[in-house]
């Protein structure tokens, strides 16, 4: 599995915590900033991070901003992406067993490090259950190409 992360200047200090976690995970990823504190626009992060796991480059993404909301609606507009903004551990088991979401969003300001390595850990290591939803899935998708 192979992961394609990025932030925001919002989420820098998360984003450092995931991929500690990461490394614990042994999981493969890849860092595309932001390179520093200064402000910058979350949409420049989402969407490049959000192309690659469509276009089958990176099997999935997470990532952060201050709340997760800008770098969600990001993500989402690209074709092929289920991003699910995520701040509980019930959640984030569900989103891959149900909606087979390919990238987790977010936000450092709104849940601690703690938490957030917990919410990744499951996302992580979940599968998507298929059968019904696989149905759902397939008319979010269906919807997409027409
Ligand atoms: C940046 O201040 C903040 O707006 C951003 O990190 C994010 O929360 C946007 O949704």
């Amino acid at each position: 599995m192979k992961i394609a992360i990025a932030s925001d200047h919002g989420g820098l200090n998360l984003r450092e915590e995931i991929k500690g976690l990461m490394d614990e995970m042994g999981i493969e990823y890849e860092d595309f900033g932001c390179e520093c504190e200064a402000s910058v626009d979350y949409p420049d992060y989402a969407l490049p991070v959000a192309e690659k796991v469509a276009g089958g480059e990176f099997d999935k993404g997470i990532l952060i901003c201050g709340t997760g909301i800008g770098m969600s609606i990001s993500a989402n507009k690209v074709k092929g992406i289920r991003c699910a903004l995520v701040h509980d551990v019930f959640s984030a088991k569900a989103t891959r067993e149900h909606n087979d979401s390919n990238i987790l969003a977010m936000g450092e300001r709104v849940i601690g490090p703690g938490l957030a390595r917990e919410i990744a850990k499951v996302w992580l290591s979940t599968d998507f259950e298929g059968g019904r939803h696989e149905n759902r899935v397939g008319k979010i998708t269906a919807y997409e190409t027409k």
